[in-house]
């Protein structure tokens, strides 16, 4: 289902729950910018009511998980960190075509690819976090995640060629691939 080039290396769960609480913080921030980024993604959409009222959902959707993440946090008697550097979705972003037309349909494919590969990461912790109230937290945060990548491909699809919108996700899973193979091990989602 999810348009992913590569599967995550298996040493990359290990590597992300030896320090469960920094993945929490780091994915409060995820899900914090993925709020700013719909709502943001509404300025294009600015004529089409249909579309920015679905972006207002996701937005709503993504600020309950920060929320969530905050509760968890908060729960344990962690704290939320200062959200640092992005690489992984700066990397995305700067693959981005410039011209204006291409940019809105590659911020939106950009945005399915970073919505699939938290999927795919999401399942990976629901089987495998030891914490089992977070691990029903990712099973949870993972459907609605999918749910988000669909949104996002059907919308490249309606704001360009539907062809043209599935070659170039392709292209951009094969980038968003090697970025992924690049980026060291930590306890981040990404
Ligand atoms: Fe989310
Ligand atoms: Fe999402």
């Amino acid at each position: 289902m999810l348009c992913l080039a590569s599967t995550t290396d298996p040493a990359w769960v290990h590597e992300a729950l030896k320090d469960p609480a920094a993945l929490l913080s780091d994915h409060a921030q995820c899900e914090k910018k993925a709020a700013l980024s719909a709502l943001s993604l509404t300025q294009a959409f600015a004529d089409d009511t249909d579309v920015v009222t679905e972006l207002a959902a996701l937005a709503r959707e993504e600020l309950e998980h920060f929320e969530a993440c905050c509760q968890h946090l908060l729960k344990r008697g962690w704290s939320l960190k200062r959200g640092g550097k992005d690489p992984y979705a700066a990397q995305l972003i700067n693959a981005a075509a410039s011209d204006v037309t291409h940019h809105l349909v590659d911020r939106l494919l950009i945005a399915a690819l970073i919505e699939a590969r938290s999927t795919e990461r999401l399942k990976i912790l629901s089987e495998r976090h030891p914490d089992a109230e977070l691990a029903q937290f990712c099973r949870d945060l993972m459907e609605t995640e999918a749910g988000h990548y669909m949104f996002f491909v059907r919308l490249a699809g309606r704001v360009t060629d539907p062809a043209f919108a599935k070659a170039r996700l392709t292209e951009l899973a094969k980038r968003e691939a090697q970025i992924v193979a690049a980026l060291p091990h930590l306890p981040r989602v990404h």
